[in-house]
């Protein structure tokens, strides 16, 4: 019988010091908080959790991260976003048993998927850059065996003008390492705040919504209204055929 791990991909949870704080005009730990009913109830093995997962990089703001995520049970692993620090959040992370890859296989080493997790966030920079030595995770992939790539920025426009100012910037160099690892199932990023997905090159291109605040996709602004908190989840088999949909609202 063909196993499969359940992960699910938490993003842009935008928690800030204050849990009373707002962000666009909602409360980011009130909406975290709806989603986990429809987390327990997709039982993940693993959690990614995929950048902007605070607003102010605040040790406070992911501690209470840290306390959500570690109620499933599930193990985790984590890149950063924008809003994120990585020099703050990865010994809080490290410390409460987090992953950060850059390689995660689910079902053991040299076995079934291989997880890569990308760290394109820069400091002062809302937009994403990946610098050959940010790459270089990919170029130690199996080409033989299934792969999925994390990643926060989106590496191609979602037709959204008020996010795809600030995407993945030069993603022609990631997708030139994609194809040369031997081409990925599919390409996971969050920071677009909305329900996106796309075949680009032959991959498949997949959002996972926020957990904070989401915009109806494809508008020239943020648009609220569209269902709040959202996530993804996937199914990986081990045979290397895989389905994802969104999870909550
Ligand atoms: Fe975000
Ligand atoms: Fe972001």
């Amino acid at each position: 019988m063909t196993a499969v791990t359940r992960v699910l991909q938490v993003s842009d949870c935008h928690l800030a010091a204050d849990p009373d704080a707002r962000y666009r005009d909602q409360s980011a730990d009130r909406n975290l908080a709806a989603l986990t009913p429809a987390v327990r109830a997709f039982a993940p093995d693993w959690l990614v959790l995929s950048g902007d997962l605070s607003e102010d990089a605040s040790p406070a703001s992911y501690a209470r991260l840290i306390d959500w995520a570690v109620q499933f049970g599930s193990q985790v692993a984590w890149l950063p976003g924008n809003h994120d620090d990585r020099s703050v959040m990865e010994p809080l992370f490290t410390a409460a048993g987090f992953e950060a890859g850059p390689l995660v296989e689910p079902v053991g080493p040299g076995e079934g998927w291989q997880l890569v997790l990308l760290d394109s966030a820069r400091v002062d920079d809302p937009a994403g850059r990946l610098s050959p030595d940010r790459l270089a995770p990919l170029s130690g992939v199996d080409p033989a065996r299934p792969l999925g790539v994390f990643v926060h920025h989106q590496p191609l426009p979602v037709g959204a003008a008020w996010i795809d100012k600030v995407p993945l910037r030069e993603p022609q160099a990631f997708w030139a390492a994609v194809e040369t690892a031997g081409g990925a199932d599919f390409v996971a990023f969050g920071h677009v705040h909305q329900r996106f997905r796309a075949r680009y090159r032959g991959t498949r291109c997949l959002a996972a919504p926020s957990t904070a605040a989401n915009s109806y996709p494809r508008t020239s602004r943020f648009t609220p209204g569209e269902t709040t908190p959202m996530a993804r989840g996937y199914l990986l088999a081990d045979d290397g055929r895989w389905k994802s949909g969104l999870v909550g609202g």
